[in-house]
């Protein structure tokens, strides 16, 4: 999640002023990087998520590595000195690297005293590090139902639990929210509806330089020859029933470079060979802008997909810039997706583990990532960080 879109809200829809108040403004901050907590301004935003807590494959508790237990511990009181009403989400990764098949997460939730060892752990936890709500973070639905309804009550026994020890203490219950694949299909609605604050669609990932030989919009608003889309995303989750009022839009913060086959065929849907300048093309917006003088002219805007790309040689970069941006927050808005609350919300799942050399092994320290400060210069000095870990989140969402 980015601090940036934020910014652009206000720059450029300066009319929203009264309603933008109800507007959750999310971003997060990721343990693994090198920008402190203390440089984010928390001013800017209303919700502030921490990345990472894990689920114990053995006990099936909340897990937390114990090199994040400082920040933890320190995170909500940091960012609250410069806005004091912040609110402040503790995220919890369900895959780690190799986890294809979600095995933790799913022998967690089919198992009525695994579901409770977690939910009772992740709240206490959250409370013990003072957070103020838990976020579930980026599990995929299944076609098995068995699954799917363990999932659902999962999810029920997880929001009465909250409310039980909300009752029992002196402080408001935690928000529960979800992070999901932009596609609502086999998920447990009914249970998500009632049990979630609110649902981060995870709008991006569409198209992929490692996955696919033809330049694409990754995070394409509308797409005209597919319902791989975030419009389509997002009216599928409505008519399954989730309420507009409790969708909020991803928006993320980083390219995808490709090479091109053909340096003269360079616009969406072109020949291509595969990722540029990065291993798998991810590119941080910071970099974009700065290392690959994407400005000015050389940006273009496609509004039949809503993205924006720039291209030089035979390398071709998709990304949302101002236009894009700017077009997804006011179909958000039109949408109805921002009543009281909506999160124009910009989750950056970033790749650069393996590039940064910051992997330290899977056992101990479970999902690692480099964070350096992406994106400061951008349009005035305001912070991004990647989240999430590397290769996965894509691979999980990545929607064929
Ligand atoms: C999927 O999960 C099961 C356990 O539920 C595990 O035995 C199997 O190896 C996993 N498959 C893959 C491809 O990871
Ligand atoms: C569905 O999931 C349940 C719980 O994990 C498992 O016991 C069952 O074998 C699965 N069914 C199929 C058809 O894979
Ligand atoms: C309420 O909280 C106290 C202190 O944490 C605990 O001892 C007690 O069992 C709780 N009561 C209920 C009904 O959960
Ligand atoms: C998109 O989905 C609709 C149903 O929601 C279907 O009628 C249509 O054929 C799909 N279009 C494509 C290109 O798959
Ligand atoms: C967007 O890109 C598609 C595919 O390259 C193209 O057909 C279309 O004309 C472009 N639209 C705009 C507005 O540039
Ligand atoms: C893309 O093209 C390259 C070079 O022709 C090839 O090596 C690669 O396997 C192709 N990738 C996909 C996903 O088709
Ligand atoms: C937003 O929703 C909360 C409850 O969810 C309500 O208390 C508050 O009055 C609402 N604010 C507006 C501006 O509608």
């Amino acid at each position: 999640m980015l601090f940036t879109i934020i910014f652009l809200l206000l720059l450029f829809l300066p009319s929203l002023t009264s309603s933008s108040e109800t507007w959750i403004k999310a971003a997060s901050w990721f343990s693994g990087g090198q920008f402190p907590v203390s440089d984010i301004d928390s001013t800017l935003f209303t919700h502030m998520a921490f990345g990472f807590a894990y689920i114990n494959y053995r006990t099936h508790e909340l897990y937390i590595q114990p090199a994040d237990e400082p920040y933890m511990l320190t995170f909500t009181n940091i960012v609250q000195r410069k806005n004091p009403s912040i609110v402040t989400l503790l995220t919890i990764l369900v895959q780690l690297p190799g986890d294809t098949n979600f095995s933790t997460f799913y022998s967690m939730a089919t198992q009525p005293s695994h579901r409770t060892s977690f939910i009772k752990s992740s709240i206490q936890k959250a409370r013990l590090y003072g957070f103020h709500g838990l976020d579930l973070c980026c599990v995929k639905p299944d076609t098995n139902t068995t699954k799917m309804e363990n999932m659902g009550i999962l999810f029920d026994d997880w929001r009465t639990a909250i409310d039980r020890e909300s009752k029992n203490s002196t402080q408001s219950p935690l928000l529960l929210t979800l992070a999901s694949h932009y596609l609502p299909s086999s998920y447990p609605m009914e249970s998500i509806r009632r049990s979630f604050d609110w649902v981060h669609i995870v709008s991006y990932f569409y198209h992929l330089p490692t996955k696919e030989n033809f330049t694409g919009a990754h995070s394409a608003l509308y797409d005209p020859s597919s319902n791989v889309s975030t419009d389509y995303g997002i009216k599928e989750w409505i008519s399954r029933g989730l309420p507009a009022k409790k969708i909020v839009l991803g928006l993320l913060y980083e390219g995808y470079a490709w090479t091109l086959l053909y340096p003269s065929a360079n616009e969406i849907g072109s020949p291509a060979t595969g990722p540029a300048v990065t291993h798998d093309g991810s590119m941080p917006y910071k970099d974009i802008k700065s290392n690959m003088g994407c400005d000015g002219e050389k940006v273009l805007y496609n509004f039949t997909y809503v993205t924006n790309y720039c291209f030089n040689g035979l390398v071709w970069i998709g990304y949302d810039d101002v236009e894009a941006i700017r077009t997804k927050v006011s179909y958000a808005r039109e949408n109805g997706l921002l009543e009281n609350v909506t999160i124009p919300e910009v989750l950056v799942f970033g790749d650069s583990i393996v590039d940064q050399g910051n992997n330290n092994g899977l056992t101990d320290s479970l999902v690692k990532s480099n964070f350096p400060p992406y994106g400061k210069d951008f349009m005035g000095g305001i912070p991004t960080g990647r989240f999430c870990n590397g290769k996965t989140p894509p691979d999980r969402f990545k929607s064929q």
